[in-house]
């Protein structure tokens, strides 16, 4: 019986470990969680998201006080329109974030950032551009382009130096999506290096509808992606995403058609992650009836998460002026709308619901929505329960080698604290 580690996913001829931990924003998958995949000689992730705010809790940086001191006479105001990213200081901020982690990189493997381009901040071409070419300035070692695909955004990177050089990837989620890409990219002469197959179980925001997201399945999407790119004679690894629990899943997913996995889950309790852990123990106690898929993203897509998730239904009012990473290129947020029309119908209330939506930067920002994959349930089997009631946290290297060494479904528990 195999085990993940009998495999390697190949770039070129250089070789890493065939594990990638998926992006997760905004910083749950930290700089020190990329950095131990890495270590450990596979694929990390850092993510972009709402990077400004990133770079000033890690760095003590001012970027989301400048923008609301700049835009502070608007906050009251419905149309957001006027508020804009100042492309120099989000240029920083990457540089700052994707720089400092690439300088703390040790070992074999790489790390990638994961850019969701759904984040469209109220110029979408623009501040897209910067982020990528950014990242790619600062070392990156790769690029995956997330939520949204962009059928552009290759496009944007062209004329950068790395272009050719730094691993470039997307996350589809039918073959139609990539046919879609591949078509649009052609005459660039750049295929992508690697394709991440992301199924309906994953956590975060879903490429599938609200209503036709059970009839999928991760593996059949893998095989028919397969066929296709065997068939038109394309050399690209495949990663299957969503819903990998053990070593054993990941073998299953590499002798069928994948190269690699991406698994992020198992990863949401590790004490590298970036959820504080109060939290971590809401994901452990989760039983399988606590877990949603939803439409209070404001982004359009369908995610899942905790049914105990703060963001639900509270009716904050929109912060823009300070975040405003979902404003569409008009500056609306379908949040906006949804606050606007509670406020409008309760006049004299202090603090309206909001149930239809959610104002995701600020939930996302302060860790209050709690976004999870269809498996957050079998976390608690991945432990021990602690005398006190509570989970025992890990290291992100125990889970790491968990799915590097286990046979059989087997998960290993950590050495009692
Ligand atoms: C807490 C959490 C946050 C996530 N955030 C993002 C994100 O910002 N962008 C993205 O492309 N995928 C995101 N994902 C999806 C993961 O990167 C990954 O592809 C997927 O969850 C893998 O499935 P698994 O969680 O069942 O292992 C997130 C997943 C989790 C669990």
């Amino acid at each position: 019986m195999k085990c993940v580690d009998d495999f390697r996913l190949k770039f070129g001829k250089r070789e890493v470990v065939p594990i990638m931990i998926g992006g997760m924003g905004v910083d749950i998958s930290t700089a020190e969680l990329a950095l131990e995949a890495a270590r450990l000689g596979g694929v990390g992730h850092i993510s972009d998201a709402m990077v400004p705010t990133v770079a000033d809790r890690r760095f003590n940086t001012h970027f989301v006080k400048q923008k609301l001191k700049q835009y502070k006479y608007n906050v009251a105001n419905t149309d957001k329109s006027a508020v804009q990213f100042d492309l120099g200081q989000l240029e920083e901020a990457t540089r700052m974030h994707v720089g400092r982690t690439m300088e703390a990189k040790q070992g074999e493997g790489m790390i990638f950032i994961n850019c969701m381009e759904k984040l469209t901040m109220n110029g979408p071409k623009d501040t897209l551009k910067v982020r990528l070419n950014a990242a790619l300035d600062a070392g990156i070692d790769g690029i995956t382009l997330s939520a949204g695909l962009h059928l552009g955004s290759f496009a944007l990177m062209e004329e950068n130096s790395r272009f050719r050089d730094a691993k470039l990837g997307i996350i589809v989620s039918s073959l139609r999506a990539l046919q879609l890409f591949l078509r649009k990219n052609a005459k660039l002469n750049r295929l992508p290096d690697f394709i991440i197959i992301e199924g309906p179980l994953a956590g975060g925001h879903l490429g599938f509808s609200i209503d036709d997201w059970k009839k999928y399945n991760l593996q059949t999407i893998v095989s028919e992606i397969h066929a296709y790119l065997v068939q038109e004679k394309l050399d690209i690894p495949l990663v299957a995403a969503g819903g990998i629990f053990t070593g054993s899943d990941a073998v299953s997913f590499m002798e069928n058609g994948a190269a690699a996995v991406q698994v992020a889950t198992r990863f949401t309790v590790a004490k590298e992650c970036g959820l504080p852990e109060q939290v971590q123990q809401e994901y452990f106690k989760a039983n399988e009836e606590d877990i949603e898929v939803n439409t209070i993203s404001p982004t359009g897509y369908p995610m899942r998460m905790l049914r105990n998730s703060p963001a639900i239904g509270d009716g904050i009012r929109p912060n823009c002026e300070a975040y405003g990473y979902l404003l569409d290129g008009n500056g609306s947020c379908s949040y906006i709308e949804a606050y606007n029309r509670e406020v409008a119908l309760h006049p004299t209330a202090r603090k309206v619901k909001v149930m239809d939506k959610t104002c995701l930067c600020t939930h996302m920002r302060n860790f209050d929505c709690w976004t999870c994959g269809h498996y957050t349930y079998r976390l608690k089997d991945t432990t021990r329960k602690l005398d006190n009631g509570e989970y025992q946290i890990l290291s992100a290297e125990h889970i790491f080698n968990d799915y590097l060494y286990s046979k059989d479904h087997l998960i290993a528990l950590p050495v009692s604290q």
